[in-house]
Order: structure tokens, then sequence, then C-alpha cells
């Protein structure tokens, strides 16, 4: 048995595994059909050092995906092949991500889980990660009348490299005062390096009020024909209902027919704002974290993401 850093050479054994594994769990008879058309070779651009798996006479039998926003960092997915549970792999990996947290000076570490698993719970509590808030995964259905209002964002893709660079800052300015040192700049580069997606901005009297990583297409997060929303960010509630416009906008204006968006619950107001447009909960999950306190997870925070 070896466990060992990962890379894109594995992407199609760790594609795999996660299927067969959360099938397993869901109980879904078809692996293939699990997140069918969502990818994670972008998350090797998000973190080239963020994988680990474990392999047993060459074949991977367990995966981790860890991810740093800056100061923030969460681990998922974490699979284990079914035959090898109850075997102790998924320990051995999550001490992997301790390292990366460690390495990568992340002060607020969490995980989405199913929050009816006694098993996931009590794994994750032995780790010092502790059941906070509901997670809910939402969507919408995205119009193709979506498209024709004009648009008010900047798409990130249709910028020079000078604008780029100050998007990027301005990304981090409004995450900074969300989390002091949450910084999504990893995410956003990646999205444009891998050509999965765009990131778009709102202004608000010439300063930047919100942003939004939406994934959709070939080799990005998103299930076939959507778009996901992986992370987005505003500085108030009207805000906020803007940048759900402006998303619904390019997914429309990009052809996919739903948007995904997680949101944890205790981001009351824009949980709230997120039903209000026409968003409805598809599953529910919990966020752990390893804190005292409930980090960007409040009231009064304008944040989407989902740590999966
Ligand atoms: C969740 C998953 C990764 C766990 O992997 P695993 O290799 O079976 O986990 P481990 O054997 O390392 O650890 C499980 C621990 O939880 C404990 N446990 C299991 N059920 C428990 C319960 N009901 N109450 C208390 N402890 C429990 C086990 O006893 C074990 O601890 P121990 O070694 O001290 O006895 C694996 O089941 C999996 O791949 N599931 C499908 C995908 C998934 O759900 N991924 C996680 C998404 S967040």
């Amino acid at each position: 048995m070896e466990t060992k850093a990962l890379n894109l050479s594995h992407l199609g054994e760790i594609e795999a595994l996660v299927r067969i594994a959360f099938a397993k769990h869901i109980g879904i008879p078809d692996p293939s059909s699990f997140e069918s058309g969502a990818s994670f070779a972008s998350r090797f651009e998000v973190a080239a050092d963020g994988a680990f798996g474990t392999f047993i006479d060459d074949k991977l039998v367990a995966a981790i995906f860890c991810t740093g926003w800056g100061s923030f960092g969460f681990f998922g997915p974490l699979v284990v092949l079914p035959e090898y549970w109850g075997s102790g792999l998924a320990q051995t990996l999550i001490q992997k991500a301790d390292q990366f947290f460690e390495e990568k000076q992340v002060e607020l570490a969490g995980l989405y889980t199913f929050s009816n698993s006694p098993k996931h719970l009590a794994l994750y509590q032995k780790f010092g990660y502790w059941p906070k808030q509901l997670t809910a995964l939402m969507s919408a259905v995205v119009s193709t009348q979506d498209a024709t209002a004009e648009r008010q964002s900047t798409r990130f893709s249709l910028l020079d490299t000078e604008a780029q660079s100050s998007y990027l800052a301005a990304a981090k300015q409004l995450c900074n005062g969300i989390y002091k040192g949450l910084d999504l700049s990893s995410e956003i580069k990646a999205l444009a390096t891998c050509k999965i997606g765009d990131t778009i901005f709102i202004e608000k009297d010439g300063g930047t009020v919100g942003f939004a990583v939406c994934h959709y297409g070939h080799g990005s997060e998103a299930t076939s024909n959507n778009c996901y929303l992986k992370f987005a960010a505003a500085c108030d509630q009207e805000q906020f209902s803007r940048l759900l416009t402006e998303c619904l906008k390019l997914s429309s204006e990009v052809g996919t027919t739903h948007m995904f968006a997680g949101v944890n619950t205790a981001r009351h107001e824009a949980y709230k704002t997120m039903l209000g447009s026409g968003f409805k909960m598809q599953a529910i999950g919990v966020a752990m974290l390893r804190a005292q306190h409930d980090g960007f997870n409040r009231p009064g925070v304008f944040v989407i993401d989902d740590w999966r």
C-alpha cells in the first residue's frame, strides 16, 4: 500500500473512483450517472499539490482533494473504494489534508458532508471538525430570456492582462472584507487558464461590489449542460441579487439550462435572496469546521460556495 500525491495523469482513475464511491453511498445503480459530465481537472490548476491517493497493487483505492482559498481551506471529495471501507484509508488521507493546510498556512479548515450520516460526522469529528450549519445545494432554471437582457457585468476572459490583474486585486479585497485572508485568485485564474467558464464582476460607483466564478462546458465542474457557481461574493443584499441576475444572464448566453449553487444557510439573507430569485433546494448537507467560530458562515455574509 502506498499513499502519494496525485497529478493530472490520474484524473480518469480519480473520477471513476469518485463515481463508484458516491453511487454506492447514495444508492445509485449506475455510477456513471453520478454528477454526469462534471470533471475535477481544474482542481490540479487550483492546487497542483492538493490531491493525494492510496494505491494497492498499483490500483487507486482512495483519494482526496484539498483546496486553499488563502486563510480558508477545505477538503473534498474524499473517496474510498467500497470494498476497503472501514479499513482506515480515509483517515490516512485526512492526515494528508492536515499537512496541506499547515503548509499553506490555512487558519480555518472545513468540509461539506452528508448531514444524516453518523459515520461521516464521527469520522471528521476525530480530526477536530464539528458539524455547524446546513448547506443548501440549490438550482435555478435558466430562461432563454435571461440572455436578451443587457449584460451589466464584466467578463474576466475578455479583459487584457493588466485589467485582469486589477480585477483579481478587487476580488481579493472584497473577500478580505468578508473573512480576513480569504482569497479566490486561484479559482479565478484556473477558470481562465482551463477555459471552463468565466468569472464575472459587477461594479457600483467605479468599484467592484461582487464577483462570481461560473463553471460551464466540457472539463468544468458543472454537470452536462449546466452552470455551476463555484463561488460568488457580493458586498450587500442588493448587489448579491444583482449578481445572481448577471449569473443567470451569462448562463443563458452560454447555452446552459440550469444553474447550480450551494449556500450555507447561516448566511441567512443570501439564502433567502436565492430562494426569492427562483432557486430551489436540491439537497442538504452540513458544513463542518475546525474552529470555535463560524468563519464566514454567518448572517450578513453574501457568499455562495459549498466546499464539495
Ligand atoms: C466516507 C468514506 C470516505 C470513509 O472511508 P473509510 O475508509 O471507510 O473510513 P475509515 O475506515 O478511515 O474511518 C471510518 C471511521 O469512522 C468510524 N465510524 C463509522 N461509523 C461510525 C458511527 N456510526 N459512529 C461512530 N464512528 C463510526 C469507524 O469506526 C472508523 O473509525 P475507527 O478506525 O476509529 O474505528 C467512505 O465511506 C466513502 O468513500 N464513502 C462514499 C463517498 C463519501 O461519502 N465521501 C465523503 C463525502 S464527505
